[in-house]
């Protein structure tokens, strides 16, 4: 039996998905118990708790084998990063109750930055876990294909791509949360010990111009890529509703300047299978 965390959303519930595939056992772990409704008809365990309940995790991860955890994502959180650390401590206790046989646990690119940004939520999760005496596995996948959720308007109704990564031609790792799902529930049924890091990115390397020709091509009409300029991100990123934007600018200049990147060399970067194209298709096709 594997616990999902985070069942509800992409990256969990591919990787459900790929385990029922595999015929393997699943025990949906939701905080709002009609949206696992879907996943009892799949014929999954259903287990009803928060990411920031210690108790009730203890309960959803009692008896398994292997365990996912997806951090909650939180965007614009408080100074500090209460919200992580929330999550963390009772993730953690939790795991230290009910002692899995594995744990593969969602992380990001850059999760070894040193520097403040967005992704350090995902830098305490990795401190916290890690000395736990469990084989945990560390799954740092690239920036999501599937992102470009947010671009779909924008290059249908105005032809533009609005490109906060920058320089525009710069090839840059992306994945799909397919993919992440897919080598989540991998790693989920192997036999391994002890910690691991596993990067991995999609299937070739995009620039924010070849996303908007794959978007034109998609869409049947120009769309053309426009970077932001980086000075008008604060006030951009607070008019949508931000109460602070300092993590996230933190978090794209990180990724423009390349410290937020992979730790290993590129061989060692697990490559996905879905493109840039089939993602575009499928966010476009709504
Ligand atoms: N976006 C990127 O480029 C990127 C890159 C690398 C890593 N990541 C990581 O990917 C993760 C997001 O994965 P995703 O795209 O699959 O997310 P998603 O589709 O937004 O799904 C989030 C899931 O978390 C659940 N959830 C949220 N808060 C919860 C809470 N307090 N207690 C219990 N469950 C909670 C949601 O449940 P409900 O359905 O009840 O809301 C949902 O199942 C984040 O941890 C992020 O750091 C993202």
């Amino acid at each position: 039996m594997h616990a999902i965390t985070g069942i509800t959303g992409k990256v969990g519930g591919a990787a459900a998905r790929a385990l029922l595939a595999s015929g393997q056992k699943v025990r949906a772990v939701v905080r709002d118990g009609y949206k696992a409704r879907p996943w009892a008809a799949l014929g999954c365990e259903v287990a009803i708790a928060e990411m920031e309940d210690a108790d009730a995790l203890a309960r959803a991860f009692a008896d398994c084998t292997g365990i996912f955890v997806l951090p909650p994502p939180c965007f614009d959180p408080l100074p500090g990063y209460p919200e992580a650390r929330a999550s963390v401590a009772a993730v953690r206790q939790a795991l230290k109750v009910a002692r899995p046989a594995r744990v593969v646990c969602l992380s990001t690119v850059g999760a070894q930055a040193a520097q403040p940004n967005l992704l350090s939520q995902r830098s305490l999760m990795e401190e916290a876990l890690s000395p736990l005496p469990l084989p945990l596995a560390l799954l740092r996948p690239a920036w999501f294909l599937d992102n470009l959720a947010w671009d779909v308007a924008p290059a249908r109704e105005r032809g533009v791509l609005p490109g906060f990564l920058q320089p525009l031609d710069r090839p840059m790792p992306m994945v799909s949360t397919l993919d992440v799902g897919r080598v989540a529930a991998e790693l989920l049924q192997e036999d391994w010990q002890g910690r691991r890091v596993v990067e991995l990115e999609g299937p070739a390397r995009v620039t924010q111009h070849e996303i908007a020709a794959t978007f034109a091509r998609v869409l049947g009409r120009p769309v053309q890529a426009e970077a932001v300029p980086r000075q008008t991100w604060g006030a951009l990123f607070r008019e949508q509703g931000m109460r602070d934007p300092v993590p996230r600018i933190q978090m794209l200049d990180g990724f423009n300047e390349g410290w937020i990147a992979f730790e290993g060399d590129d061989a060692s970067v697990r490559k996905g299978r879905v493109t840039l194209e089939d993602v575009v298709r499928q966010l476009v096709a709504g």
